[in-house]
């Protein structure tokens, strides 16, 4: 590998990444800078997906000149899907232009994208338009409030279960992280771990703070008070 240079510096990725993808709907989470959207560009490359998000691109497929971390990545898996999409956490918007200006908007519920809001447009897209596929979605609970969380949650639920979809998702969002069935893999300092949806902090923090935000605000902010 090479050295100390990006992205290889990225800890959870120094001593290589075996990936294994056993289940349709993966998870990747970790802290803010962990290497996760790093990981999600890689992985879209390797699929044969536009890196700046959108559609497949055949001629990305059949490109030799990988960059360095998809060359590392040994995946025990490649994608049987044919369909899908990548979508980076920052670029929904171009993204919404690329498929206004690439297809009938009447299939994403009769409205251009550009005329629903984030999180409707985002939904639509998936209930009007995509069935079979892999989905490679960076952050997509930024575009969704809590309840259209759930609702995305029953639509990953539809597509995955007759295996039409394979999903590889970066999130920090406990509701959906809480997928039945999901493969999770936490970014750390060691590498790349396989965890259990109880032992994340994403769940932990959330589930304690829930219980009782008196108490945690009060920790957090003791030292204003003692002043
Ligand atoms: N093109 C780049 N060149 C150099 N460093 C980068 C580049 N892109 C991201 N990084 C750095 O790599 C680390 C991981 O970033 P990223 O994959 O975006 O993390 P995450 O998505 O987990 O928040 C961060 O420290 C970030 O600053
Ligand atoms: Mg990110």
């Amino acid at each position: 590998m090479t050295g100390n240079r990006f992205p290889f510096n990225i800890p959870a990725f120094r001593h290589g990444i075996n990936l294994d993808l056993p289940t349709p709907v993966t998870f990747f989470v970790g802290e803010n800078g962990s290497g996760k959207s790093t990981l999600l560009e890689a992985l879209a490359e390797i699929c044969g997906f536009n890196p700046e998000g959108g559609n497949r691109d055949h001629y990305r497929e059949a490109r030799e000149d990988r960059s360095e971390l998809a060359q590392a990545l040994r995946l025990s898996w490649m994608p049987k899907m044919t369909e899908g999409f990548f979508m980076r956490a920052e670029s929904f918007y171009n993204f919404a232009s690329y498929l206004d200006s690439v297809s009938n908007f009447m299939a994403y519920g009769g409205k251009s994208l550009h005329q629903q809001s984030h999180g409707e447009s985002f939904l639509a897209l998936f209930q009007h338009r995509f069935e079979h596929g892999l989905y490679i979605l960076d952050e997509p609970e930024a575009a969704l409030s809590p309840q259209r969380q759930l609702a995305f949650l029953r639509i990953i639920h539809e597509l995955e279960v007759p295996r039409h979809a394979q999903f590889l998702i970066a999130t920090h969002s406990p509701i959906l992280l809480a997928y039945p069935g999901a493969t999770l893999y936490q970014f750390e300092e060691e590498g790349i771990r396989e965890v259990d949806y109880h032992e994340t902090d994403h769940y932990l923090i959330t589930k304690e703070f829930l219980n009782g935000p008196e108490r945690i605000l009060g920790y957090l902010f003791a030292d204003e008070d003692d002043n």
